[in-house]
């Protein structure tokens, strides 16, 4: 909003010439703000899957899983994530943001289609797993469910 009223600003008196490139200069100005602005909204932006994520289906049984996913836990994330989830692995102090408690609410309420969506992709400090095979990412995704409800 505020961006609108700095570029339609009235601008002094001046020649045609001199007014249109202030006016240009107006817009990048308001341009560069906005890409500031934007910049800032994302630094501090919660992450969320897309809604097309949402409904997606976990087409590995629970047990398998379960199994599978705590071996590739170990393996890939504990580093981070620490052994019971609470983000706090031997790599986690230099992360910002930190990783939630993976046992928390916000994260236990977001569905597997969601969860699967966040590790394939990554964001900033997160790595993406898209290079593990579909089937581990789905395991991961049931081995988080164990963390649920853990302080
Ligand atoms: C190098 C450190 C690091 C490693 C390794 C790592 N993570 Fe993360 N993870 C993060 C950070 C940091 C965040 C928070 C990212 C954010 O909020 O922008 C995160 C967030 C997540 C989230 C999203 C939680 C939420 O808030 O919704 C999930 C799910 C997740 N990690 C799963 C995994 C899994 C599964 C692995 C292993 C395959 C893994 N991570 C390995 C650092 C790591």
């Amino acid at each position: 909003m505020r961006i609108v009223e700095i570029s339609s600003a009235p601008m002094p008196p001046c020649s045609p010439a001199e007014r249109s490139k202030g006016n240009r200069m107006g817009k990048y100005f308001a341009m560069s703000l906005l890409i500031l602005i934007g910049g800032a909204a994302l630094a501090g932006e919660a992450w969320r899957a897309p809604d097309s994520a949402k409904s997606v289906k976990n087409p590995v049984a629970r047990e398998v899983g379960l199994r599978l996913g705590k071996a590739l836990y170990e393996e890939n994330c504990v580093i981070c994530h620490g052994a019971s989830g609470k983000g706090d692995g031997e790599a986690a102090a230099g992360l910002k943001p930190k990783p939630r408690n993976l046992g928390d609410r916000l994260v236990q309420a977001q569905t597997d289609g969601e969860l699967f969506w966040k590790l394939t992709e990554g964001r900033g400090n997160m790595p993406e797993w898209r290079n593990l095979p579909e089937k581990e990412r789905w395991s991961l995704v049931h081995y988080l469910r164990s963390f649920a409800g853990k302080r």
